[in-house]
């Protein structure tokens, strides 16, 4: 039975044997990107090279990806939904299209060397068409090319055979999906892979990438053909394993039995339990993954930090529901490193942190948990009818620390339900902060390079060569965070900075605007950007061959761009806050325009 370290090493090397440069995994923390939180997907970080910028390694690409989605954190607990996951993809940038991706999708699939699969138990399904874009005839013919059967080739509707964009405007297309067909009889005449009666269980999804999203609603062909492809390794192996559930696969069993030691329960002995045990591994290898990333963040009421939270309280509480012990969690997490770091060696050098912000915030939880439920009780004896106040729900949020879907669950236990609206519009008002922030932004779509989302870009380059010149020559970049609006950069430095020391960075910025110098951008390899002294941020995370973008004598950075192409357009600059970020780390916004020329 293959293993779930097997299939990952089998597919890059598949496609290395294709001609596609291996590329390591982005952060799940997308930099510079406003409308999301998480990496969603293998061709997330990829977005600016399927919109036609050039990788510097080349137009053929493969990885294993971290990918976090909790848009269904609510369904977590049955045998499928997961919040962390991995995918392994690859992709052609304007290089090779459907011919060549359906016949190497075919020999991974069936080739002895490679996965090996029955033909006879394969389906595949082929975009129907509609009035925005033709039937797939061309896919179609590839695979029958391949000596698939009629019946057991599908033509389906946009809502099956389409992928994307991932947000609202972006890269799109029509896909061509793979299925494992199991030993259950069709559901009836009309049985494909459209219905969810389980005889279908998807395995591969290859996307062609011939347009572009607009706001509008409209679609305009992209410059260059992608192919974008994503396995998702859990449930890929789940369905090769021949296992009903993805916790039962190989990737999960050292999760759960260290779960089954620290309860002593067992997993499948009853709903609750299995259900438990399930949100407890999925839940902590997600906050496992996004503390040990290598722009990890901690947990906080905004954001990321905010996301993160709740999966470590929720896991917190569900293990509660096991007679899991205090201190749990940590341990847990020690066994997800160790299943993970030969692949993500970040998670064995932050192991330590890993393990003590987990125990901070689950001592943290368990101090405020005794008090919110106390409160919670007292609260449910005064209300009227069934629903619970959204006021109310956000006071126990907010002076108990008693997250939302909690007071839910609780809520839902004895029969009421909580006004959501209610308490969004008292978030708001508290927490001005986080209004850009939490679950608001899943629906955002991906970030359009925008060009003033470019030029604030540049303006960080020159905000931290200023840093360096003015502080120290020790500033790191911890973090970066743009929107249309403003930049927000966070840097190590160990006290507030005054406000005459902004100044001279100030000035620094402004000099090199009213400098008027080019941009400009070299791809080479790492080693030589290195040698060149050239910044670079998240050393073990870039690829080969990178692109350093310099400007002028003013900085040199190792990046992925896009900037401005000239210093002057950014007119003006200036630091508008600068405040503590985390121990150890400081926090600037800053703007730029006219108004602010110096
Ligand atoms: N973008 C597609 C997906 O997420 C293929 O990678 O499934």
């Amino acid at each position: 039975m293959i293993k779930a370290n097997e299939l990952r090493e089998k597919f890059i090397q598949f496609f290395k044997e294709k001609g596609h440069a291996v590329i390591p995994s982005a952060s799940v923390i997308p930099e510079n990107d406003p409308t999301v939180l998480f990496t969603t997907a293998g061709m997330h970080p990829l977005v600016p090279y399927l919109l036609g910028a050039h990788h510097p390694e080349g137009t053929r690409l493969t990885d294993v990806q971290k990918c976090i989605r909790t848009g269904d954190i609510d369904e977590v607990g049955d045998a499928s939904h997961l919040t962390f996951f991995e995918m392994l993809g690859n992709w052609s940038l304007g290089d090779y299209f459907k011919k060549e991706m359906i016949a190497w999708s075919w020999e991974f699939l069936t080739d002895e060397k490679w996965l090996g699969l029955d033909k006879e138990h394969l389906a595949f399904s082929v975009f129907a068409g509609d009035e925005t874009a033709p039937r797939d005839e061309e896919s179609y013919g590839y695979w029958r090319e391949m000596g698939v059967p009629e019946d057991r080739l599908f033509f389906l509707p946009r809502e099956n055979n389409w992928w994307g964009p991932a947000g609202i405007t972006g890269p799109c297309g029509p896909d061509t999906e793979m299925f494992i067909i199991r030993d259950v009889p069709p559901c009836g005449p009309n049985c494909s892979p459209a219905c969810d009666c389980g005889r279908y269980l998807e395995i591969w999804n290859d996307v062609f990438m011939q347009y572009n999203k607009q706001a509008d609603g409209s679609f305009l062909p992209l410059a260059q053909k992608n192919v974008d492809t994503g396995m998702g390794l859990e449930r890929t192996i789940g369905v090769l394993q021949n296992v009903s559930s993805v916790y039962e696969t190989d990737l999960f069993l050292p999760i759960i039995g260290e779960i089954e030691t620290l309860s002593g329960k067992k997993y499948g002995e009853d709903e609750a339990v299995t259900r438990a045990m399930r949100i407890v591994a999925d839940h902590i290898r997600s906050a496992t993954f996004i503390l040990g990333d290598e722009r990890g963040v901690t947990p906080s009421n905004v954001d990321q930090g905010y996301v993160l939270r709740r999966l470590i309280r929720r896991a917190v509480r569900f293990g509660m529901s096991i007679d899991m012990p205090a201190g749990s969690i940590g341990k847990i997490a020690q066994v997800i490193v160790r299943e993970y770091k030969h692949v993500y060696p970040e998670l064995g050098e932050k192991e330590a942190f890993i393990v003590e912000q987990l125990t901070l915030e689950e001592n943290r939880f368990a101090a405020t948990i005794t008090q919110g439920l106390k409160e919670f009780e007292k609260v449910v004896t005064h209300i009227q009818g069934t629903v619970l106040p959204g006021k109310t729900a956000f006071r126990l949020y907010d002076t108990f620390g008693y997250p939302l879907e909690m007071t839910i669950e609780l809520a839902k236990e004895r029969g009421f339900t909580v006004d959501i609206d209610g308490y969004n519009e008292a978030f708001k008002k508290h927490q001005e902060k986080s209004r850009a922030g939490s679950e608001q932004r899943f629906k955002g779509g991906l970030a359009d390079s925008s060009e003033q989302t470019a030029h604030l870009h540049t303006a960080t380059h020159l905000l931290l060569a200023g840093l360096k010149k003015v502080l120290s020559p020790d500033i790191i970049q911890k973090g970066s965070n743009i929107t249309a609006e403003r930049l927000r950069f966070d840097f190590n430095f160990p006290r507030k900075v005054t406000r005459e020391e902004l100044d001279q960075v100030e000035d620094f910025v402004n000099e090199a605007i009213n400098a008027g110098v080019d941009v400009t951008m070299e791809e080479m390899p790492l080693e030589e950007a290195r040698k060149s002294g050239a910044t670079g941020t998240f050393s073990s995370r870039y690829g080969e061959r990178v692109k350093v973008y310099t400007i002028g004598n003013y900085s040199k950075e190792i990046c992925g761009g896009p900037h401005a192409t000239n210093t002057a357009q950014l007119e003006g600059f200036k630091i508008k806050k600068e405040e503590s970020s985390s121990a150890g780390v400081r926090r600037i916004k800053a703007v730029i325009g006219p108004e602010y020329k110096k």
